[in-house]
């Protein structure tokens, strides 16, 4: 597959960071983008050109009914200078479970990563160095049809972006504070909940903000039917201990994102000879957990997010501790492990760095 390449005169590059601790997440971007649309039934020519502003019809699909979905994924930087690439199949095969939910067309896995592969290559300079911090990947299609009967797209555009992040969380791996949604949920079942689509982080938005006013990092989202059981949280799925035993919601509901950090931690955690129960969880069973000292442990899972211990949920009005606050020994090793392998600082056991 022939990829055409952009250049880009020196002195139209972007200055650089020059301090990577000053990164903040998603705010910074590379100078180059990957590119290709989907016309006429087919896939054009794939190229790489400018970071620069989309030309939409403002009548397009994407904007007036929301026909976008996205990806997250991260290049770590190894001590050689390596980009390690974690479980990037499982991306675009999420990322194509999406596009079916959303009446999209699939993207060619090789034209997906290879636009990937070429794009990290060029850019490989902005990756920041330290642990935490990541060239942070967006792969992005959105349906550019101008019409408005409300119908799927006929053309679209994928599109990859990179952005050099710091820790999402600013305080770095510190247990962060939860407001669980009592009111608002996120995803109803035969809903767009497993599909990673705009809106669901849209719709997200406003009780979002309204948390992060109060002084809590995320929004904790109850089941739609019940509001019992936890299902997970704005950027990543959750994961409860308790004797030794990780909980964390089932998939089989649909209302869930099926995350790879999930799915790592799961694989981890069993390897390492804990129990793993994907089992509904409610409020209550935790809020008794809190009192009683039996819930050892709470910590978030994703790409963005990495590893989040929790020390905090506000519920039904009070604050529930977890842990006195503190990062817990499970939360711990399971972050190290993983950040281990995705730094390259050990060898993966599990085949799941592509390196680039
Ligand atoms: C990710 O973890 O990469 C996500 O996409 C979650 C969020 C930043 C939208």
């Amino acid at each position: 597959m022939e990829i055409s390449k952009v250049t880009i005169p020196e002195n139209e590059l972007k200055e650089k960071y020059t301090d990577e601790k000053l990164l903040e997440f998603g705010k910074t971007f590379t100078d180059r983008m990957f590119k290709i649309e989907f016309i006429n039934g087919e896939w054009k020519k794939p190229r790489i050109t400018k970071y620069s502003p989309l030309t939409l019809e403002p009548s397009a699909i994407a904007l007036q009914y929301g026909q976008s979905i996205f990806e997250g994924q991260k290049a770590y930087r190894t001590k050689e200078g390596k980009l390690n690439l974690f479980r990037p199949e499982m991306n675009i095969q999420r990322f194509n479970k999406s596009a079916k939910r959303m009446a999209m067309p699939e993207v060619d896995p090789e034209i997906y990563m290879e636009g990937l592969k070429t794009l990290l290559d060029l850019e490989r300079e902005w990756t920041p160095k330290n642990i935490g911090s990541a060239l942070y990947i967006r792969p992005t299609m959105i349906g550019t049809q101008g019409r408005l009967g409300v119908v799927p797209s006929n053309e679209y555009l994928f599109y990859i972006i990179l952005a050099p992040v710091g820790p999402y969380f600013p305080e770095g791996f510190k247990p962060i504070k939860i407001w669980v949604s009592e009111r608002y949920i996120r995803a109803a079942p035969g809903g767009t909940g497993s599909a990673k689509t705009a809106g669901n982080y849209g719709a997200s938005l406003m009780i979002g903000q309204k948390a992060l006013k109060k002084g809590y990092n995320q929004v904790l989202w109850l089941d739609a039917i019940h509001k019992k059981y936890v299902e997970e949280v704005g950027a990543m799925n959750i994961f409860f201990v308790y004797n030794d035993i990780l909980y964390t919601a089932p998939l089989e509901s649909g209302t869930i994102l099926p995350g790879l950090t999930r799915a790592s931690v799961i694989q981890m955690a069993n390897d390492f000879g804990y129990t793993v129960k994907e089992e509904a969880l409610s409020m209550e069973e935790i809020v008794m957990g809190t009192k009683d000292g039996t819930l050892q442990e709470c910590f978030g899972a994703g790409t963005a997010a990495s590893i989040a211990p929790v020390g905090c949920l506000r519920y039904q009005g009070k604050e529930h501790i977890i842990n006195d606050f503190k990062t817990g020994g499970i939360t711990q090793k399971i972050y190290s492990s993983l950040i281990d392998i995705q730094y390259g600082i050990v060898d993966d056991p599990y085949g799941w760095i592509v390196s680039v």
